[in-house]
């Protein structure tokens, strides 16, 4: 039987921001693109403005002080993003890519401890061994040693450094069915979560994603300007961006 061409994508967060624009660029490429959102109505909504279908609904969140900021940040960013892509990877076509989407707040460097930096970047961490890093470090912030340990001050940080060593595990457990497994850095865009600042537009985030999807990278760490950077190397901020 011949294998079929179709391409069909699922976004996370994508009633609105990067995800939203992922999910519309995608529609032009793929034969299905589903838009999943955490509020049914929210995502309804943006669906029809995509051309996709609607999907999931996702379960909230709050706001509040350091722990609460911490859990709920690491939840979401790193412990949900592993879940959906444990989830669905085995659902996935060999031949499938995901793109995890990181941060420059991902890059290894930006943990200050060479102890953590040695274990995260450990080619035989497991996603067990992964996880209990994470819960250590939740666990740090709760009797306020995050700082001490060397995990640095941002939650941010780790739950997107965290999306990385997970990148890079999952990308050698997916190699033998040639899934494609890449995390990217889309650049500083103008969207709810900057409350509008950043350089550029949601638009133009979303065309190096998409991108990396459609390419055949593999087990790469996209800088927005599309070049691969080493994750344990130096801080692409400074020699890619100029930046301190
Ligand atoms: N903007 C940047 O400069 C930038 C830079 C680097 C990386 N990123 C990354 O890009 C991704 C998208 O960011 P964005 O700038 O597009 O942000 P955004 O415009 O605020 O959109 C965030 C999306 O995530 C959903 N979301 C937020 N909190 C959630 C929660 N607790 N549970 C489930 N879904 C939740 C939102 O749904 P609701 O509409 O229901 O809130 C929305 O769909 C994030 O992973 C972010 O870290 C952004």
């Amino acid at each position: 039987m011949e294998m079929s061409r179709e391409k069909v994508a699922v976004v996370t967060g994508a009633n609105k921001g990067l995800g939203y624009e992922i999910v519309k660029a995608l529609c032009r490429k793929t034969t299905a693109s589903y838009l999943t959102a955490r509020n049914e109505e929210k995502g309804r909504r943006r669906s029809r403005t995509a051309r996709t279908r609607p999907q999931a609904e996702i379960p909230s969140a709050g706001h509040p002080p350091k722990v609460y900021q911490t859990d709920q940040t690491l939840i979401v960013n790193f412990f949900s993003l592993v879940d959906f892509c444990e989830t669905i990877s085995p659902l996935m076509r060999n031949g499938g890519c995901i793109v995890n989407v990181s941060s420059s707040s991902g890059h290894l460097s930006r943990i200050p401890s060479q102890r953590l930096r040695e274990r995260l970047k450990d080619e035989n961490l497991s996603l067990d061994e992964l996880k209990v890093l994470m819960q250590g470090y939740l666990l740090a912030v709760k009797h306020s040693r995050d700082v001490e340990d060397g995990w640095g001050e941002s939650p941010y940080v780790v739950s997107k450094v965290g999306v990385n060593a997970y990148t890079f595990i999952l990308h050698r457990r997916l190699a033998p069915r040639d899934i494609r497994v890449n995390c990217v850095h889309p650049g500083y865009i103008r969207t709810d979560m900057t409350k509008g600042e950043g350089n550029v537009l949601p638009e133009q985030g979303a065309d190096v994603v998409v991108q990396v999807a459609l390419s055949d990278s593999r087990g790469q760490y996209v800088w927005h300007n599309g070049t691969p950077v080493p994750w344990c190397g130096d801080d692409p901020r400074i020699w890619i961006d100029g930046k301190v």
